[in-house]
C-alpha cells in the first residue's frame, strides 16, 4: 500500500495560497495538508484552515529560532514536505537540514530578480512596475538558508500592461500561484 505523504504549510498572512492547497489535497488519498503553522496569530489563513478541519499551530520567534517545538510538531505528525505560502520568516538551519531539498516557497516575481529581505507581497509587485517591467510572474524554488536563494524549480510569466498597478499585477500573478503552485506540489511529492 502506498504511504500517504504528509504536507505543512507555513503561512503568516490572509492565506489564499494555503486554501487553494488545501482545496486541491482535500479528496486526495495519498496525500494529506496535515498542519497549518503560522507565526501571527490574528491572520485570515488561521480561519480558512479551520474551515477546512486542518489543525492549526500558531508559534512565536522563540517557539521558531530558540526551540524544538516546530520539529517536534514536524516530526510527530510525519511531515513529507514542507510548502511555505506566504511566510515572511527566514527558516532556521536546524529545518532546513532535517528537510533538505523538501521545503518549497512560492515567491510572487522571477527570482532572482525582486527577491530577498524585505521583497514579499506588494512591496514586490510595486517595485517591478516602478521600473516599468514588461513582465513578471511566479518562482517555486527550494528553500535554503538565504531568502529566495535556493534551486528554482519551476517559473510562469505573466504580461504587464501600460495600466497595470500593484494590485492588477498581484491579481495576474496570484492567478498563476492559484494554477501552478498545487500541481508543482504535487509533483516534488512524488519525486
Ligand atoms: C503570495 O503572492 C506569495 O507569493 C507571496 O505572498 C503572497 C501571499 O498571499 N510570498 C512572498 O512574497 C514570499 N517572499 P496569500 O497569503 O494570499 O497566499
Amino acid at each position: 500500500m502506498l504511504k500517504i505523504k504528509n504536507i505543512a504549510i507555513f503561512a503568516s498572512g490572509s492565506g489564499s495560497n494555503a486554501e487553494n492547497i488545501i482545496r486541491y489535497f482535500e479528496n486526495n488519498e495519498n496525500v494529506k495538508v496535515k498542519i497549518l503553522l503560522c507565526n501571527i496569530p490574528t491572520a485570515c489563513v488561521l480561519k480558512r484552515a479551520d474551515n477546512f478541519g486542518v489543525p492549526s499551530v500558531i508559534f512565536s520567534k522563540d517557539d521558531f529560532y530558540k526551540s524544538d517545538k516546530i520539529i517536534d510538531k514536524l516530526l510527530r505528525n510525519e511531515i513529507d514536505l514542507i510548502v511555505l505560502a506566504g511566510f515572511l520568516w527566514l527558516v532556521p538551519e536546524s529545518i532546513i537540514h532535517l528537510y533538505n531539498n523538501r521545503i518549497v516557497n512560492i515567491h510572487p516575481a522571477l527570482l532572482p530578480d525582486y527577491g530577498g529581505k524585505g521583497m514579499y507581497g506588494n512591496n514586490v509587485h510595486k517595485a517591478v512596475i516602478a521600473d516599468g517591467k514588461k513582465e513578471s510572474g511566479i518562482t517555486i524554488h527550494y528553500v535554503n538558508e538565504n531568502y529566495d536563494d535556493g534551486d528554482i524549480i519551476f517559473q510562469a510569466k505573466c504580461a504587464i500592461s501600460d495600466t497595470d498597478t500593484p494590485e492588477t499585477l498581484a491579481q495576474k500573478v496570484h492567478a498563476l500561484e492559484y494554477e501552478y503552485y498545487p500541481k508543482i506540489i504535487e509533483s516534488v511529492l512524488m519525486r
